[in-house]
């Protein structure tokens, strides 16, 4: 199979603005690949569920994350962008793999250990604020991969455990079923999936370290202006490769843009403010024109809701085949 005929797949989740680290990670890769290949977007609504207890928010960040697939140029022919909780056989899909799914591989999962060593540390009990969303979180992952025979799944490193978890459930399956599901790879992007936040940790929400994508020019200048650097002075050598400016500013820039950021920090010719300005003005200046057409349409959700009802009307021609076949080895 060639590159081109791949088909791609990435999820993500409606829970706030997403930040610059989602969109490097995840959301730029993607949409480049829906420039060539036959690729699935959807807004992991029923994942937000496990945190976010509030219909109406979990909608209006639903319709944030259409728009800004949009507006980035998610290539419509191509990409088949939809909700996930639009799909019914999606249900179904996580019901039947429960059933292949050991427990212990959900007792693994990164994002189930990091609670139970958060109540740990706080000194209570090993299972508070985890609700069985949370702990099978993986396996409704894994119907939404397998759901749509996708091969190469791009996603930031906290997610790469997960699409693992996804090739093993299929693994399991098609061991006991034949060889049903095609077995998903993760592709994980820049700096090994992780995009640093301002504080140099991985870029997330909950290290109250983002920067918004589509924030308005003077919050996103305030946010640049944060980003923690070392003592250096202008005139000092610095080595940009250990620089979160830029390491941001390259996957905005062009190659001269880039080659000149470059030498100003490799031969001393920048201090850090100055670079944080043109990190500024080069991010600004690459997602004004998106900003734009991202405010039109939150401004006309009817247009979001037609491309999603026809991207969930071709989701569902590739999902109810599967589920078919799914139900066809399990049930007969
Ligand atoms: P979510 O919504 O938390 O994040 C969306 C994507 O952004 C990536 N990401 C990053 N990449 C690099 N550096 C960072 N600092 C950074 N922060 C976030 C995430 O890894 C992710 O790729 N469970 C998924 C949504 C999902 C999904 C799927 C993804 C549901 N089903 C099926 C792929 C396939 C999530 O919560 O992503």
């Amino acid at each position: 199979m060639n590159n081109d005929s791949k088909i791609i797949l990435t999820g993500i989740k409606p829970t706030g603005m997403p930040h610059i680290g989602n969109y490097i990670g995840a959301l730029k890769p993607l949409i480049e690949k829906s420039q060539t290949n036959k690729t699935f977007v959807f807004i992991a609504d029923l994942h937000a569920l496990n945190s976010i207890h509030d219909a109406k928010e979990i909608r209006q960040h639903t319709y944030e994350i259409a728009a800004l697939f949009v507006a980035l140029g998610l290539n419509l022919d191509n990409a088949i962008l939809f909700r996930q909780s639009d799909i019914d056989a999606v249900y179904k899909l996580n019901t039947f793999l429960m059933n292949v799914t050991p427990k212990g591989l959900m007792n693994r999962a990164h994002s189930y250990k990091a609670m139970l060593e958060k109540n740990a540390a706080a000194n209570r009990d090993p299972d508070a604020d985890v609700n069985m969303g949370l702990y099978t979180y993986p396996i409704l992952m894994s119907a939404d991969i397998l759901l749509y025979n996708a091969d190469i799944v791009p996603v930031g490193a906290d997610q790469k455990q997960h699409v693992e978890f996804a090739r093993d459930i299929a693994e399991y399956f098609n061991r006991t079923y034949g060889n049903v599901f095609r077995l998903p790879e993760p592709q994980i992007g820049i700096n090994n999936g992780i995009i640093p936040g301002l504080d140099g940790r991985k870029m997330s929400k909950s290290y109250d370290n983002t920067i918004p994508l589509f924030a308005p020019a003077n919050e996103l200048k305030k946010k640049i202006m944060r980003i923690i650097t070392d003592s250096k002075l202008p005139n000092d050598k610095k080595n940009p490769d250990e620089s979160t400016i830029f390491l941001l500013y390259k996957h905005f820039a062009n190659a001269d843009e880039i080659a000149t950021m470059r030498d100003m920090f490799e031969n001393g010719k920048i201090g850090y403010g100055d670079a944080k300005k043109m990190l500024f003005e080069k991010i600004d200046s690459v997602l004004s024109a998106p900003r734009a057409k991202y405010e039109y349409l939150m401004a006309h959700t009817d247009e979001l809701d037609s491309i999603l009802a026809a991207g969930a009307a071709r989701a569902r021609d590739t999902a109810n085949d599967t589920i078919n076949r799914v139900q066809h080895a399990m049930l007969g």
